[in-house]
């Protein structure tokens, strides 16, 4: 007991979309904790589980060997019903009984939803940014975005060796439902012709195909045949879009979709270091008593924000410089 911290008990949670970089951030989390005196519960599956009181008092063993492991040793899940008053009272409630004052929720957007909502019902919080889409205004890093890019990267490095050697077009398809800044830099970081991601997307598909072909039949007087194309999840349509270029251009294409296995395998340096970073802030916030706090990381500095500002921040866009530069010189 350290009578000092403004808490005593500290949980942690996991939720929405899993993250590499999670579980360096829950061993930092636990690990800052227990060298302040305070204790540690580890509550499994979100809010999901912490409706179900699937709580466990976290003991060293539990964070030895898992800095190292992509996905959460703790779990996620959605809980759609957390968004609900009377739900996150009943969680407040179970929270108080199992004697956790301070809370941390490592997740993106949605999850910082339910923190600020605890902190309402008197709960302490703190959140930290995980998601491997980037796409939290508040922070210019989010733990898992540089695994997931380096995954992707190697995967479409891969990808490249087959389709030069056939001089095919490749659409690769890369995750990010609203956001393109995974497809973006997979993009710039393996030199692909075309970058397609939502930020940009009229919604007219006919349009974009009309404008990749018309790259494709210019390129066919180079001497450089292949052609790649990184679209994101949010555009989608890598199988039809393919079908249409072939057919168009006589230039044999083929889609790959990435799908989950960007979302997983063992974080880069990066991710382990910010993430650890990331959970040990959280701690000194909560024991200092700071509460509905989101932790980021802007302008080279660690940094902390009140989650109604942090949501109120307007949504980040594609850096434009980035987007042409990336355009020009993959047109070379
Ligand atoms: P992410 O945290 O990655 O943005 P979601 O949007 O799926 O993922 O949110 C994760 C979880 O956070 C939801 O399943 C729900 O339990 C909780 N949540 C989302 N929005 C709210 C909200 N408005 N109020 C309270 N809890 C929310
Ligand atoms: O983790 C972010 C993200 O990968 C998005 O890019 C993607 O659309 C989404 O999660 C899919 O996750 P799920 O299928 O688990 O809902």
């Amino acid at each position: 007991m350290n009578s000092a911290s403004a808490v005593q008990t500290i949980g942690i949670l996991t939720s929405g979309g899993d993250a590499p970089g999670m579980n360096a951030a829950i061993r930092a989390v636990a690990r800052t904790a227990w060298a302040r005196g305070i204790n540690v519960k580890g509550i499994y599956r979100g809010y999901k589980g912490l409706l179900d009181q699937d709580i466990f008092e976290m003991h060293h063993t539990f964070t030895r060997n898992i800095i190292t492991n992509g996905g959460t040793a703790l779990y996620t899940a959605r809980c759609l019903e957390f968004k609900e008053l009377e739900y996150q009272k009943k969680a407040a409630d179970i929270l108080k009984d199992q004697g956790i004052d301070g809370l941390v929720v490592i997740g993106g957007d949605g999850s910082f939803r339910g923190a600020q909502a605890l902190a309402r019902q008197g709960i302490n919080t703190v959140a930290l940014p995980g998601t491997i889409d980037l796409d939290i205004a508040c922070t210019e890093y989010t733990i898992g975005f540089d695994t997931a890019v380096n995954t992707a990267m190697q995967a479409i490095d891969k990808i490249r060796d087959t389709a030069s050697s056939h001089d095919r077009c490749s659409i690769i398809e890369v995750m990010g439902r609203d956001a393109g800044f995974i497809a973006l830099w997979c993009g710039i970081a393996c030199g692909a012709e075309d970058i397609l991601i939502p930020e940009r997307f009229d919604g007219n598909r006919p349009k974009l195909v009309y404008n990749l072909i018309e790259g494709i039949n210019d390129k066919k007087k180079s001497t450089k045949k292949h052609h790649m194309i990184i679209n994101a999840e949010g555009i989608g349509h890598s199988y039809g879009m393919a079908k249409d270029i072939e057919a168009a251009t006589g230039v044999e294409t083929r889609a790959t979709i990435l799908g989950y296995m960007q979302r997983g395998g063992s974080p880069t340096a990066k991710d382990r270091v910010y993430a650890t970073y990331m959970g040990s802030l959280a701690v000194d916030l909560l024991a200092a008593g700071a509460t509905n706090r989101v932790v980021g990381y802007r302008n080279g500095q660690f940094v902390d924000d009140d989650i109604e500002e942090a949501l109120s921040m307007p949504r980040k866009d594609i850096d434009e410089y980035e987007l042409e530069m990336a355009k020009m010189l993959g047109r070379r």
